[in-house]
């Protein structure tokens, strides 16, 4: 299956990402992910990426585009995959289409998780992530087992430094001017399945798989 996740900050997009690729067998693509990597590695696109992205902004599309482009053509994205956080701008959503063109691939469908904002603002600033597999937790709604550890590798849990309050407003606003407007971009090419992420974590996998069997 070929999908996208898509949904304002905070409203579950990694946290059902991590669960669907599993059961779908599919690759996992987030670029809030790669840029992270990048950030670690201390490369130059990385040392770029930082400085937008603990302000809350977006990246420029121009390098987010590259890099989509040369992951979708790793041989681990022929079993399919789920784009996490990209595209976020019209000009990315249109760069998308032509890439999967020329490859000669269609998307399956693309998972819209609605949030309301009042409610994401409390999950990203109580969010820890661990440094080793990536995995999301909350404080309060999802805490791990073992308190400040990851479930699935021990790794050590942090908190991201785009996840304080400022940078969060600025991200919302983002969202909202530059982002939401892809959802009826896909409606209006019929892809575009809504979801409910104001509900347990588990309710929202199950509505998320039920609706991709039901397609
Ligand atoms: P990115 O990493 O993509 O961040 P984001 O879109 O802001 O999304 P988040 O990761 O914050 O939220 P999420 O929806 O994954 O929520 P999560 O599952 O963790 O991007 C970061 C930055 O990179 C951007 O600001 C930008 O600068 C740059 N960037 C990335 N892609 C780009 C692009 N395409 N173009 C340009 N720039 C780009 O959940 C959040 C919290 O809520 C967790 O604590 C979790 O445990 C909890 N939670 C999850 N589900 C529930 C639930 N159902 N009930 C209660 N709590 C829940
Ligand atoms: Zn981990």
């Amino acid at each position: 299956m070929k999908l996208l996740i898509m949904g304002p900050p905070g409203a579950g997009k990694g946290t059902q990402a991590e669960m669907l690729v599993k059961e779908l067998n599919i690759t996992h693509i987030s670029t809030g992910d790669m840029f992270r990597a990048a950030i670690k590695e201390g490369t130059v696109m990385g040392k770029k990426a930082k400085e937008y992205m603990d302000k809350g902004e977006l990246v420029p599309d121009e390098v987010v585009v590259g890099m989509v482009k040369d992951r979708l053509q790793k041989p681990d994205c022929e079993k399919g995959f789920l784009l996490d956080g990209f595209p976020r701008t019209l000009a990315q959503a249109q760069a998308l289409d032509e890439t999967l063109q020329d490859m000669n691939i269609q998307l399956d469908a693309v998972i819209n998780i609605a949030v309301p904002r009042d409610k994401l603002m409390a999950r990203l600033t109580g969010r820890r992530v661990c440094r080793n597999c990536g995995a999301s937790y909350h404080i309060l709604f999802n805490p791990p087992k073992v308190e400040g550890k990851c479930n699935n590798c021990g790794g050590e849990l942090y908190q991201r430094s785009d996840d304080n309050e400022e940078a969060v407003a600025n991200r919302l606003d983002v969202y909202e001017a530059q982002t939401q407007p892809l959802i009826d971009y896909y409606a209006g090419k019929g892809l575009l399945k809504n979801i409910n992420g104001d509900q347990e974590i588990k309710k929202v996998l199950e509505d998320i798989l039920a609706c991709l069997k039901a397609k």
